[in-house]
């Protein structure tokens, strides 16, 4: 890792004097060319440049391949093997870039791209799924299980916004965002990247996400190209595991699964990744009725369909019949990640025996090209300066999500707000005082970390800002030290995780909780427990001994959001976008189950009382 980001940093010193490189190809013969012609439609701009492009052009732009797939002394494979886009993967980290960094590292790949001879831009994504989380120092919001309890597709389309502003300040143009699972079993470790459990609410939000990232122009310099994920069926696997099966009929599947596509394709989405998972046994990589006879020719999506991070190798077979059976089922650009050069060798095998048509390639390149023109890429010079982010701007939309998406569980004689005058509060867990532990997987790194990964404000933080200069607030890991305090606030939960790391079978609170929790009621005051979780978690048999309860899901970087319910500056309206099981034999459990007997039904929280 050391080696990467000192490779990275390599790119950042050497090419720091390419950024002024133009996107706007010379025109040849006084500007004969249609494809360069912005006046153009862009239909007639892609048919030229189609028209142009050899088998090794079109298969390149067909290729997507992971930034650390190059070493400094590779890049010019961007050129010999015309690739057309890059992504910044999970694992991926290079850390403390400043944005102008960043944007010299994409750069660094956009220019070479623009030394081939029909200098088609290329596209750099990455997984910004709950702000530009990779970037240190950019807002961080709630992740979607949060976002979801909302039900505010206005302020989920403004996240979005703000998201998309900071990605552009990097130089990147799309990302892997949103996800439109509707999560069905909480055992599954990416319950948290999805709106809920029900498709009416996924389908509100997928449709504001896009128009969020992607707003009414693509080409516009705020706006980002968006991807709904995973098609189809993610979050319906049986027992929530990661990459499972889906074991539903297609009426099933339909209903439960689908309307997130349906709302991203009417918000205009112009990018679909394929997912993981199996339906009834058959990777969807590989499945042609998901993929083209259903989402491309009955939904009518007319964007690209780009696969997941080595997804096709999964496919039954050796590797090029799993690269004839995804291009052939309808997949557009393959997320390689590493082997770019086997991809295209193998493809162009498979071209040139006929066991792939050269219109499908076709196809797939102008679904590709027809995006990269929507967004402007060919008529505007890549010469950006690097934005801001961070700013207190998209700080405050964040926070504002944070106090809209807490939900109120429980509140024993009108415990919560607390006064901000009370002498002493005593605050404990693990999860009061840990950035990293409230922003969750998916943060800086993959996985994301316990401790102060990016700046932000934490849990404790907030409470301190909040009070009065007369209260004194303590603290410690372990609930120790609370006698005397007027009321203990205990925040513990779920540590980080993404993706099948997160599967688990028992989401019941850990003995290091739980004795955090004990250890400040044993102090003799009432407790107000702050669930820290990317799920519901299985409490039933302790809620009991706990005064209130609030779920504050991933809340992000800024933590003064749930001081600010707290303390009674906001009042509660979140509804939990999750069935809460009594016990983890309950799950899974959803909103409509024949005996459904939760312990909290999807859409409860309380609010204050109305006196
Ligand atoms: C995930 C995707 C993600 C991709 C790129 C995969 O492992 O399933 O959601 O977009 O990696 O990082
Ligand atoms: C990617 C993930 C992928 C993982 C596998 C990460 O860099 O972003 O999507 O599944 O690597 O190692």
């Amino acid at each position: 890792m050391l080696f990467k980001v000192y490779q990275l940093r390599t790119y950042v010193s050497i090419m720091i004097f390419a950024i002024s490189t133009c996107a706007v190809p010379p025109t040849e013969n006084g500007g004969d060319k249609i494809y360069t012609d912005p006046a153009r439609p862009i239909e007639d701009r892609v048919e030229d440049l189609l028209s142009r492009m050899s088998l090794a052009e079109k298969i390149g732009q067909m290729t997507l391949p992971e930034r650390q797939a190059f070493q400094p002394s590779t890049l010019d494979d961007i050129k010999t093997y015309f690739i057309g886009a890059v992504l910044d993967g999970g694992g991926a980290t290079p850390t403390n870039l400043t944005p102008a960094e960043w944007l010299s590292v994409v750069n660094e790949f956009k220019s070479r791209a623009l030394e081939t001879p029909l200098q088609i831009p290329l596209i750099y994504g990455i997984d910004a799924v709950h702000g530009h989380n990779k970037v240190d120092g950019a807002v961080v919001f709630p992740h979607n299980v949060g976002m979801g309890c909302m039900r505010n597709s206005d302020l989920v389309e403004e996240a979005a916004a703000v998201t998309a502003r900071e990605v552009a300040a990097t130089g990147i143009d799309w990302t892997f965002s949103p996800c439109v699972a509707v999560a069905r079993d909480e055992r599954w470790g990416r319950t948290y990247e999805g709106f809920g459990e029900t498709p009416g609410l996924v389908k509100e939000m997928a449709y504001a996400a896009v128009r969020g990232y992607q707003g009414t122009d693509l080409s516009a310099d705020n706006t980002i190209l968006a991807c709904a994920k995973h098609f189809v069926g993610d979050g319906g696997t049986t027992g929530g595991v990661d990459q499972g099966d889906i074991q539903l009929d297609e009426q099933s599947l339909r209903e439960l699964h689908l309307a997130g596509y349906v709302e991203a394709i009417k918000a205009g989405v112009g990018t679909i990744m394929a997912s993981f998972s199996s339906w009834n046994g058959q990777k969807t990589h590989g499945d042609d009725y998901l993929l083209t006879t259903v989402l491309k020719e009955e939904l009518g999506f007319d964007g690209f369909l780009v696969s997941d991070w080595a997804g096709i190798d999964q496919l039954p077979g050796d590797y090029a019949s799993d690269v004839g059976t995804a291009i052939n089922a309808g997949l557009d650009m393959i997320m390689v990640p590493f082997e770019y050069k086997l991809f295209i060798s193998t493809l162009k095998d498979h071209v040139q025996n006929g066991s792939v048509s050269l219109a499908r390639i076709d196809d797939a390149v102008r679904r590709i090209l027809r995006i990269k023109f929507m967004m402007g890429l060919f008529d505007k010079d890549i010469t950006q300066t690097a934005g801001v982010i961070g700013t207190p701007e998209h700080r405050e939309v964040a926070r504002e999500c944070v106090r809209q998406s807490v939900v109120l569980l429980k509140n024993t004689d009108n415990l919560l707000p607390l006064g901000k005058d009370l002498a002493r509060i005593h605050v404990a867990g693990k999860s009061a005082d840990d950035i990293g532990i409230q922003c969750g997987g998916w943060t800086i790194i993959w996985q994301g970390s316990a401790g102060p990964i990016t700046p932000g404000t934490t849990i404790l933080e907030g409470i301190q800002e909040t009070v009065s200069d007369q209260t004194s607030v303590t603290y410690s890991l372990d609930g120790s030290g609370a006698a005397g305090a007027d009321v203990g606030i205990v925040v513990v939960g779920e540590t980080p995780y993404a993706e099948g790391y997160g599967d688990r079978t028992d989401l019941s609170l850990s003995e290091e909780d739980l004795a955090a929790i004990g250890n400040v009621k044993a102090a003799g005051m009432p407790v107000v427990v702050i669930l820290i979780s990317g799920r519901p978690l299985s409490i039933a048999d302790e809620i009991e001994n706990w005064d209130a309860l609030v779920a504050a899901w991933l809340p992000g970087t800024e933590g003064q959001g749930v001081s600010d319910v707290l303390f009674g500056d906001f009042s509660p309206t979140g509804k939990s976008s999750h069935t809460w099981p009594r016990t983890m034999n309950q799950i899974p459990i959803n909103l409509g189950d024949p005996d459904y007997n939760p312990l909290f039904e999807y859409g409860f929280g309380l609010s204050w009382p109305t006196f």
